[in-house]
C-alpha cells in the first residue's frame, strides 16, 4: 500500500515536472521574419567569428564597387567594365544556406538588371537615376534577407544636392 502510494507520488510529480517543460518551450519565442532577417547576416563591419560566407564577401565586394560607381557617375567619369564576378550572387553560399530559393534568384535577377542598365545608359542624369533604380535593388532583397545592412546601402543613394 505504502509503496504503491509513493509510486503514483513520484509518477504526478514527474508529469508536472514535464508540464513545466513544455509549457516553457511553447512559450520561447517564436523566429519571426524580421529575426531571420538579422540572424542571416552580420552586419557590415562586424567580426563573424566562423569567418565570412562567400556570399557576404561578394556582397562586401559590391558594396565598394556601388560606392565606387557612385563616385562616378557623380564625377562625370566613364565606368569600368561591368563586374561580371557579380553573378556569382546565384551560387555563393551563404551565412545562413535556407536564403537560397526561387525568390531569393529572382531577386538576384533583378539587381543584376539594373545593374547591366546602369552600364547601357550614357546620359548623365539618366545615370543617377538608373543608378539609384539599382541600389533600390539592393534594399529590396535585404528588407526580405538581411535587414541589418538597408541603413549603409540606402546611403549609396545618389541624392538631389548630388545630381
Ligand atoms: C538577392 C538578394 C540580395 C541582393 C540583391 C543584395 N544583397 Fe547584400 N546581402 C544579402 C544577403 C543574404 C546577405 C548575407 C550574406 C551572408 O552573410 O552570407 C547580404 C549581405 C550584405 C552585406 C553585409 C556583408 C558582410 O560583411 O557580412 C552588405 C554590406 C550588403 N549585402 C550590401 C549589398 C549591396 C550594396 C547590394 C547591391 C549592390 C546588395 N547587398 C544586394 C542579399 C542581397
Amino acid at each position: 500500500m505504502m509503496r504503491n502510494k509513493f509510486f503514483t507520488g513520484n509518477f504526478s510529480s514527474g508529469l508536472i515536472v514535464l508540464l513545466f517543460f513544455l509549457l516553457l518551450s511553447g512559450c520561447s519565442p517564436k523566429k519571426t521574419t524580421d529575426e531571420h532577417g538579422k540572424s542571416s547576416c552580420m552586419k557590415p563591419d562586424s567580426i563573424n567569428p566562423n569567418g565570412s560566407s562567400e556570399l557576404a564577401k561578394l556582397m562586401r565586394n559590391m558594396h565598394s564597387h556601388a560606392s565606387l560607381l557612385r563616385d562616378y557617375i557623380i564625377n562625370d567619369r566613364t565606368l569600368d567594365t561591368f563586374p561580371v564576378s557579380f553573378q556569382k550572387i546565384y551560387t555563393a553560399k551563404a551565412t545562413d544556406s535556407t536564403v537560397r530559393s526561387n525568390a531569393f534568384d529572382k531577386f538576384s535577377e533583378n539587381y543584376l538588371n539594373r545593374l547591366q542598365n546602369l552600364y547601357s545608359v550614357k546620359d548623365g542624369a539618366s545615370r543617377k537615376h538608373a543608378f539609384n533604380e539599382m541600389v533600390d535593388q539592393c534594399i529590396s532583397c535585404h528588407n526580405q534577407y538581411c535587414t541589418g545592412p538597408v541603413k549603409v546601402i540606402s546611403k549609396l543613394k545618389i541624392g538631389e544636392a548630388e545630381k
